[in-house]
């Protein structure tokens, strides 16, 4: 099949709920994919930070095929050894504390289940959110979601969900009562622009959640496995929440769901009160041993909080060019450039010469790439954003479009 063909089958047969990139891409390897015609792209959108060893990692590769010889499925209510060496790998390398999983397969999966242990552990309904949070599409994870693009198709919502406004502790005391059950966040808004706390807000959170006896769940499907510089978000700020949320990553690139809990909290789901047919499947696990495997020995949390400054430092040279770009802000390499209009035609032009970007709301380009890619590859995608907000702003000077 060409191109055209693949488009064509793919608008055809699909869901229509993507908004589609012109581009068919058929193979990957480290920070570089290619389409089905040899163009090669810089992949700082890695699947929505999925990819963060980098494409088709040889030790993950290796670990699918063995794994695919043996066993690929493997029902929860049968013991499994690639499940158990998966799930000892991860309680190593978790908070100290939270040392109990539910596997599932994404990270709505994982969301639903914290809400669920939340409302079970506490016996009370409520959960709060934060505005401008995403925690995905099912309909507990959505009731969470601040979007209204999201959410109004789908009303009503799972009732007792509040959002309060982030960045300011005393906001969520405000609204805590009897009946909240659990504070849900993300450490760093990903999907709400690339949002980094102030320094203190999350621990005042912790404190406040613990003065009230409110459970803090933190959200960290984005910014977890050394994507911002530690292993886990929230170690950025020495915060350890009693439920955590975890995918993307975490099987190498294979979908997975995790959601970590301390113990006591974790033993209070009984046995049929959750579950999922793939839960911790051997293929999966396999892969997830061998993607902890790459993070821990090639150190790429270090490896993201050192060359994230790096690629921060080079955007924040290109904003010194360009006006319309607002702010440049992240942590490790989750990084985004504020504009001040909508993205949608930089991720479109920035793609047609070679680099793969991500949006994060109207008017920011978040950069999500692999914890492996080289300096070089980084002054290659700065420049060609750099070419590529220079025509914009060309183009914005010379026709009437507003800044
Ligand atoms: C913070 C956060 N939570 C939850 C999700 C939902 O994950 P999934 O798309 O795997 O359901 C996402 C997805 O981008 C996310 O960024």
């Amino acid at each position: 099949m060409n191109d055209k063909e693949i488009t064509d089958i793919e608008n055809r047969f699909m869901a229509n709920v993507f908004s589609k990139r012109p581009v068919v891409l058929t193979r990957g390897k480290g920070a570089l994919v290619w389409d089905i015609n040899g163009k090669e792209y810089l992949d700082c959108a890695t699947s929505y930070g999925v990819a963060l060893l980098g494409h088709c990692h040889p030790k993950v590769v290796a670990a699918i095929r063995a794994q695919a010889e043996q066993l690929i499925t493997c029902h929860g209510c049968y013991y499994n050894d690639k499940r158990a060496e998966f799930i000892q790998k991860l309680v190593e390398i978790t908070p100290k504390g939270l040392d109990k999983a539910f596997l599932s397969n994404s990270g709505a999966e994982s969301v639903e289940c914290a809400i669920k242990l939340a409302r079970k552990y506490t016996g009370k309904p409520e959960i709060i959110s934060l505005m401008g949070a995403f925690h995905g599409k099912t309909m507990g994870a959505l009731s969470a979601t601040w979007d209204k693009k999201y959410r109004e198709p789908f009303m009503p919502l799972v009732p007792e969900f509040r959002h309060v406004a982030p960045d300011n502790a005393e906001k969520i005391r405000e609204v805590i009562t009897e009946k909240t059950a659990a504070v849900l966040m993300e450490p760093i808004r990903g999907e709400g622009g690339v949002r980094v706390p102030p320094d203190g807000y999350l621990q005042e959170v912790r404190q406040i959640c613990d003065e009230k006896g409110v459970l803090l769940i933190l959200d960290e499907v984005q910014t977890s496995f050394g994507r911002t510089g530690k292993l886990f978000g929230c170690q950025n700020w020495d915060v350890t929440p009693d439920v955590m949320c975890l995918a993307k990553p975490f099987a190498g690139g294979l979908p997975i769901g995790i959601t970590v809990a301390k113990e006591n909290i974790m033993s209070t789901l009984k046995v049929g009160e959750h579950s999922t047919t793939f839960s911790g499947s051997p293929l999966v696990c396999a892969a997830g041993c061998a993607a902890i495997d790459a993070l821990v020995e090639e150190k790429l949390a270090d490896r993201a909080a050192e060359i994230g400054k790096y690629f921060k430092a080079q955007l924040e040279g290109v904003q010194t060019k360009h006006k319309i770009i607002k702010e440049v802000r992240g942590l490790g390499l989750m990084l985004g450039m504020e504009l001040r209009f909508d993205v949608h035609n930089i991720i479109l032009k920035s793609q047609a010469k070679g680099v793969l970007v991500l949006d994060a709301g109207r008017n920011v380009v978040r950069l999500l790439p692999p914890l492996v890619i080289e300096k070089e590859q980084i002054d290659r995608a700065v420049s060609i954003l750099d070419k590529v907000l220079e025509e914009e702003e060309n183009e914005r000077a010379s026709s009437t479009v507003p800044n």
